[in-house]
This record gives C-alpha cells, structure tokens and sequence, in this order.
C-alpha cells in the first residue's frame, strides 16, 4: 500500500491502514541499517531540508540519517544562523526555501500548528517533527513500531502513559495512534499536568483512555511504561511543589516497576531526565527500550519520507531485497 497524501501533519488525520504501512515499510527498511553499507540509492536525486526552529538530538539526527540512507542530499538549517534572527518570518522563510525545490521540509517548531501553516502554503512535503505540544508524529510511530516488535501486536495491550501530559506532544500523538489501534491507554501524573478532556481522543475507536493520579494505578498490571520528560523549558516545575515531590509521587522506580506485568517494557521517548520521571538503574536495567526506539526511529523516518516520495510499501520490501 502507498500513502497517499503530501504531509504528515499528525496522527489524528492518519487512518488505520496508513499507520500500518508506515510501521509494515519501516520494518523492512530497519535491515539497511544493519548491513556493512547502510545505502540504497531509492531516494537519488531527491533533496530533504531539516528546519529545527527548537533543539533536538534524536529527531534531527534520525531524520538526516535516514534520508542519506535513502541516498537523498540532506540540509540542515540552522535557525541561529539563518535570516530568522534578522526578523524573517516562518513563512517567509519557507517560501524562500521552497524556491530551491526541495521534495520535502521537516520543521521542528515551538508554535502548535507551525508545520500546518506550513503545509498551506508549500506545494513540497511537509514533515512535523513536533510543534509545541501539539504532535509529533514519527516519535509515536518508532513507539508502537517497538512496542510491536515486543508484543506482536497493538491491539488489547495495557498501555501506562506516566508524567507531564500536558506539555506532551508525544502523549498526544501516542493516544491517537495506541487508541485508533485498540490499546487500553492509562494516562496518569498530578492533576495540574492532565488535561480535562484528555481521555476525549479515544472516542470513536477502537480503544480507551482512563486518566488518573496514581502512578501505582496505573503500572499495576500493565505491559508497556511510557514514561515522559518533565518539560522544564515549558516551566512544567510551576505545576508541583518540587522536583523531588515530583519524583516521590511520580518517577519510575525498580520498585514500582514490579507492579507491572512481568514481560513489562519500558520506553522513554528522551532526553531524559534521570533520577526525575525514571530513575536511573531503570533507564539502564533489562525492561528498558530506549535505546532500541531511537535505531527505530530511523526506520520510521526512512519510510515516512520515501512514502511521502510516492513509494509503496511492496516496492520497498522490493528494494531492500534487490
Ligand atoms: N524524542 C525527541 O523528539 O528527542 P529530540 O528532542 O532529541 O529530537
């Protein structure tokens, strides 16, 4: 199946069938990754912008790899050293770069819906690599691409979504895509940091959404920890006594981590903050994903852009096995 649309804007407007050929191409593209000479020429001749108006580690490094792998050029722009700093606008900005025709701009920006805008305006793909605390839809498709490598399936699983909802793109980008397939989700942190509507988003599919304030309620029995950052950039600390009491009530421990099932996994989609949301023995310890959910998340964004690009999913298992 190929996907056929120009942006990936979000999950909330993917259907069922697009998440699936997104995560059914990423798991044939992860063996490029692992051979000797991780390229195949698919992509030649195409070109990918990396527009990150906020930082980034993991996202912009996997999507440049990703797309070299794919043997597209790769540009990485620099918003500290670009024309925003003498007062050019985003739009403008992007008309200007769309000038020199690239095939797709990944953008990266603090202002839910930047990417959107964006999207109006550019007749080249837009990719969201997270806006505000909007989406960001690749981090929760390389989460369930991992969780289904672990458990073989979505559907039924007991899912815990544990910390700072509210500041969460990648809560909200997860409880689309982990509802629209049938997950049981439990969203749980303080109050202060759970939006009223929250457990809204499962409404018409085929899973749910139960929120509480009980880190213990919602580990007890489940198969997956999605454990969030505490967003301190987004002064998140102005929503709880402290640090420490935040980690108290809240942060994952080797302890807690026993109320879970025993096959239990735990991701974190990073940076992460150690000894805060997850202590550090668990970051490290034997159920812990993290480091496998950022090799995933290059197979991700290697499907996401060679689909965008107009190719299918039996043409890369085709390509892969050329
Ligand atoms: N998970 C994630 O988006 O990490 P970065 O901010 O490092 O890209």
């Amino acid at each position: 199946m190929a996907l056929h649309r120009k942006n990936l804007l979000g999950i909330r407007e993917l259907s069922i069938d697009e998440i699936l050929t997104i995560l059914d191409t990423a798991e044939a593209f992860k063996e490029i990754s692992r051979r000797p000479i991780k390229k195949v020429p698919t992509l030649r001749g195409r070109t990918v912008i990396n527009l990150f108006f906020e930082s980034s580690t993991r996202t912009r490094t996997s999507f440049e790899i990703a797309a070299k792998r794919l043997s597209a050029d790769t540009i990485n722009i620099s918003v500290s050293t670009s024309s925003v700093t003498k007062g050019e606008t985003l739009l403008d900005t992007a008309r200007n770069l769309e000038a020199m025709v690239p095939d797709a701009i990944v953008i990266r920006h603090s202002s839910a819906g930047a990417p959107h805008q964006l999207a109006t305006i550019c007749k080249t793909s837009v990719i969201n690599a997270g806006d505000g605390a909007n989406e960001h839809p690749t981090q929760a498709l390389l989460d369930a691409l991992t969780i289904r490598n672990h458990k073989g399936r979505i559907e039924g699983l007991q899912i815990a979504i544990i910390g700072d909802i509210s500041h969460s793109r990648v809560a909200r980008s997860n409880l689309h895509l982990l509802t629209k397939l049938g997950a049981q989700v439990r969203v749980a942190g303080p109050a202060t940091l759970i939006p009223p509507s929250f457990d809204k988003i499962a409404e018409g599919s085929s899973g749910s959404v139960v929120t509480t304030t009980s880190i213990d309620e919602a580990i007890d029995g489940a198969d997956v920890l999605l454990m969030l950052r505490v967003q301190l950039e987004r002064e998140a600390s102005a929503f709880f006594p402290s640090l420490r009491e935040y980690s108290y009530f809240y942060g994952l421990t080797a302890k807690r981590l026993q109320k879970a099932k025993k096959d239990v996994i735990v991701i974190h989609p990073g940076p992460v903050n150690r000894g805060v949301e997850i202590a550090s023995d668990v970051v490290d310890g034997p159920y812990s994903l993290i480091y496998e959910q950022v090799t995933n998340g290059v197979a991700v964004r290697m499907a996401v852009l060679y689909l965008l690009m107009g190719g299918s999913q039996s043409e890369a298992v085709r390509e892969v096995n050329r």
